[in-house]
């Protein structure tokens, strides 16, 4: 294994790249926000798969935080994460100051604005949240320039706008792979905002993947209609302490409403669990 690499400044990580593109290398790209769980190792992991330099970037993007408490708060880990993905044999770590992302700071900054998609279930609860991702991965990607970049199926509508419309649309040279979510024991998905649950809400927390579980079974036993079972989710997560954003079917292929049990369907969530916002998915028959 060999030791990796840090970098703070674009133009010094660029010269890397360069020479490793220039021997025939292909570059693989996972960006986060840091606070590592064995979520984003799976995706440093399975990087490996697609080239021979894993690049990691570690930047708490503040375009993509529509509460300035949220952004604060956000937990930073920097030791523990560097020993995680040296453990894990990344090459390269990119660890972006704000300054050098947002010369100008982000609200003077361009913008990558992705619409429709980028304004319905989360976007409709935070508004601004998907052109701060959108803006920032453009900007990584531009930066990186990376063969192929890996996403969590966990973010599911960042996934989508990602891959269908920065590669489909704006023509990014870059493969993107999703990969499946990471989860506890219990079921439920992990994420950095799990750190907020107290011990009661931990023990509470796994009901909503087990309601999307049971909202699936509902789908494919095709005796009730998705506003039905969309009803009953959002009374039985209430029920169980959360204050849901969201519960509802949608099409994979746009994330429009959907009936029945037809293909390619994804059931998406989104729910408040004390300070926590927790959101997860499930999809259905694969097609
Ligand atoms: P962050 O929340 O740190 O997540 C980084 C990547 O890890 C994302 O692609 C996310 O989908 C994936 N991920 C998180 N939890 C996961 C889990 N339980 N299983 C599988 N993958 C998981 O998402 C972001 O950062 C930011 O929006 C970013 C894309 C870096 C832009 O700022």
């Amino acid at each position: 294994m060999g030791t990796m690499q840090r970098f703070s400044d674009i133009g010094e990580l660029r010269q890397q790249l360069h020479h490793w593109r220039m021997a025939g290398e292909r570059i693989v790209f996972v960006p986060t926000m840091g606070n590592l769980h064995r979520g984003h190792l799976r995706l440093v992991e399975q990087a490996r798969d697609h080239g021979q330099r894993v690049v990691v970037s570690i930047f708490v993007n503040p375009m993509q935080f529509n509460d300035k408490d949220d952004f604060a708060a956000y937990p930073n880990t920097l030791v523990q994460d560097c020993a995680k993905l040296t453990e894990a044999g990344v090459d390269a770590l990119f660890l972006p100051s704000v300054e050098v992302i947002y010369p100008d700071g982000y609200q003077q900054s361009s913008q990558v604005v992705v619409p429709g998609l980028s304004d319905i279930l989360c976007g409709e609860h935070r508004p601004g949240h998907f052109i701060g991702v959108t803006t920032v991965v453009a900007k990584l990607f531009n930066i990186v320039l990376p063969d192929v970049a890996l996403f969590g199926e966990k973010d599911f509508q960042q996934l989508m706008i990602i891959r269908r419309m920065m590669v489909d649309e704006l023509y990014f040279p870059v493969e993107i792979v999703g990969v499946a979510t990471a989860r506890e024991s219990d079921g439920l998905a992990m994420s950095s905002r799990n750190g907020y649950l107290n011990a009661e809400e931990r023990q509470q927390a796994p009901l909503l993947y087990r309601v999307l579980e049971q909202a699936k079974s509902q789908l494919l036993l095709g005796s009730e209609s998705s506003l039905v079972i969309e009803t009953q989710a959002i009374q039985a997560l209430q029920e169980g302490g959360f204050i849901p954003e969201y519960f509802s079917v949608r099409s994979r292929k746009d994330l429009s409403k959907a009936e029945g049990n037809a293909q390619g369907l994804v059931i998406v969530a989104a729910a408040w669990l004390g300070r926590a916002r927790l959101i997860d998915n499930i999809c259905l028959n694969s097609g």
